[in-house]
């Protein structure tokens, strides 16, 4: 592990309000779950919240001051707001998804699985915000500097204010900042961070909450953007995930199949905007590039000809998505029946499929079902239901669907059919693709003229009125 010392003037411990290693007689003995973030006053060898082994471990924290500076309040319309306009970055779905850019001295987490891209989209993050002129510094506590740079001008031209800290000192990162004062921070790993004043090793529970919450203090104080780079555990979770989450202003997750080069991006929390848009990303030799059309990119691949496949109209933010729906039925004999989703949320599922054993009487019983969204997006828009309803029915009766049908409905308890938010972004978008026949509700009265709009009440006439229009 690389330290910093050399660059630190004066240890910042007192400063950004780190908790000190000393323990004090009077201090309480507190334990943090590493893996959930669950706090409790006895230590245990499984967590009692999250039920994970050995992530249990005590956390030293001094007792606050009893006596405090009187604080004073400030006229809120004192404030004009001027300080906290979003910058963009000139990465086009990185700014989707942050609703512009990053806010001034907002700390943002970026999480991901090993491997998945999350350097690789920070590095041309930084690029693209250096290339303005702006003072960006990469904090490389995972990688070699020399690595970092071999990366960088692989990519591309690497501007003079891009600078490097090889550093996992805490207080080295505050200091860097309130000299420094970038625009942009990015520290690539927070898990590598370890504040010199804690005894307690990098990765760990204690680690982790201080050295956040000393790079969160230090952003607000200087304005500061960072970029906080966290690696998820086996399971998905960040590992401490309520420990970092509550701490930060934006909560972004990179994700994507690996089987695919495609890669997304989406906020799970945003202090400054929407948590809806998802930006889309390629993998490709020469970095990660902007997906522009992502509906034409979902369906480059499309299976046709075969049963189980339907294509919905989705829409994530502002922006409509069509996306191949697979759904695979098969007999499992006697043995109880299994659903396995890629990119559906399995409540969703479960009603879908409850509506058509009850609704439509299809025999489900005793089957396995497989349902994905081509391409590893994922998505909880309702609006995919009747397309989940119609790609199971399609599978089980191995009726193949017309390759210029589009689905586009939720389906209700009762079986009925109800127009999903944005109806008519979604119909563009089918048009504009070259589909010429929508199933939507009854309550869906104009689409785009030459889309014909094959209107069903319920999930029962949905199936009625594909027949006519099955594929020879
Ligand atoms: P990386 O950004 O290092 O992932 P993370 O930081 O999330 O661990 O990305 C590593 C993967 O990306 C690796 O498998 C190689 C691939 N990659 C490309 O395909 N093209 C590229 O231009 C770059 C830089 C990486
Ligand atoms: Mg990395």
């Amino acid at each position: 592990m690389r330290s910093c010392g050399a660059l630190l003037s004066q240890p910042l411990s007192s400063v950004v309000g780190m908790v000190s290693a000393s323990r004090s007689s009077k201090s309480k003995r507190h334990f943090l779950c590493r893996a959930c973030g669950a706090s409790s006053g006895t230590w245990s060898g499984r967590c009692p919240s999250c039920d994970e082994w050995a992530s249990v471990e005590e956390v030293h924290e001094a007792p606050r001051a009893r006596h405090r500076a009187p604080a004073t309040s400030q006229s809120l319309a004192s404030f004009d707001g001027a300080d906290s306009i979003p910058w963009p970055t000139g990465v086009s779905e990185f700014d989707r998804v942050l609703g512009g850019g990053f806010t001034p001295g907002s700390v943002t987490l970026l999480s991901g699985e090993p491997g998945i891209g999350k350097s690789t989209l920070t590095l041309q993050t930084a690029v693209s915000v250096a290339m303005s002129g702006a003072a960006v510094v990469l904090v490389t506590g995972e990688e070699a500097p020399a690595q970092v740079a071999a990366r960088a001008h692989r990519l591309g031209p690497v501007p003079d204010s891009l600078a490097v800290l090889d550093c996992t000192s805490t207080e080295a990162v505050c200091e860097m900042m309130a000299t420094v004062k970038p625009q942009l921070v990015i520290v690539d790993s927070v898990q590598t961070l370890r504040a010199d004043s804690i005894d307690a090793g990098p990765g760990s529970a204690t680690q982790l909450r201080e050295s956040a919450a000393a790079v969160v203090a230090e952003a607000k104080r200087q304005g500061v953007s960072v970029i906080l780079i966290g690696h998820v555990t086996k399971d998905g979770n960040l590992a401490g995930p309520r420990l970092l989450e509550h701490l930060v202003d934006t909560v972004l997750s990179f994700t994507g199949d690996r089987s695919d080069d495609l890669r997304f991006l989406r906020a799970v929390k945003h202090r400054f905007g929407p948590t809806t848009e998802v930006g889309v990303f390629e993998m490709e030799a020469c970095g990660l590039q902007p997906v522009l059309d992502p509906s034409r990119r979902f369906l480059k691949d499309r299976t046709t000809g075969v049963s189980g496949s339907v294509v919905v109209s989705l829409v994530e933010g502002r922006r409509p998505v069509m996306v191949e729906l697979q759904a695979l039925v098969s007999r499992r004999g006697e043995q109880p029946t299994q659903l396995a989703l890629q990119g559906i949320p399995t409540s969703r599922a479960r009603l879908v499929l409850a509506v058509l054993e009850r609704r439509l009487g299809l025999p489900l019983a005793g089957h396995d079902v497989f349902a994905s969204l081509v391409g590893g997006g994922r998505s909880d828009d309702p609006g995919l239901d009747l397309a989940l309803g119609l790609a199971v029915w399609s599978s089980l009766t191995d009726t193949v669907i017309s390759s210029d049908v589009v689905a586009c409905a939720e389906i209700g308890l009762a079986g009925e059919l109800r127009a999903p938010a944005q109806i008519d972004r979604r119909l563009q978008e089918a048009y504009r693709l070259g589909f010429r026949q929508a199933i939507v509700p009854s309550s869906v009265s104009a689409g785009p003229t030459g889309l014909r709009l094959l209107c069903c009440s319920t999930v029962a006439s949905a199936v009625d009125v594909l027949h006519p229009v099955l594929a020879a």
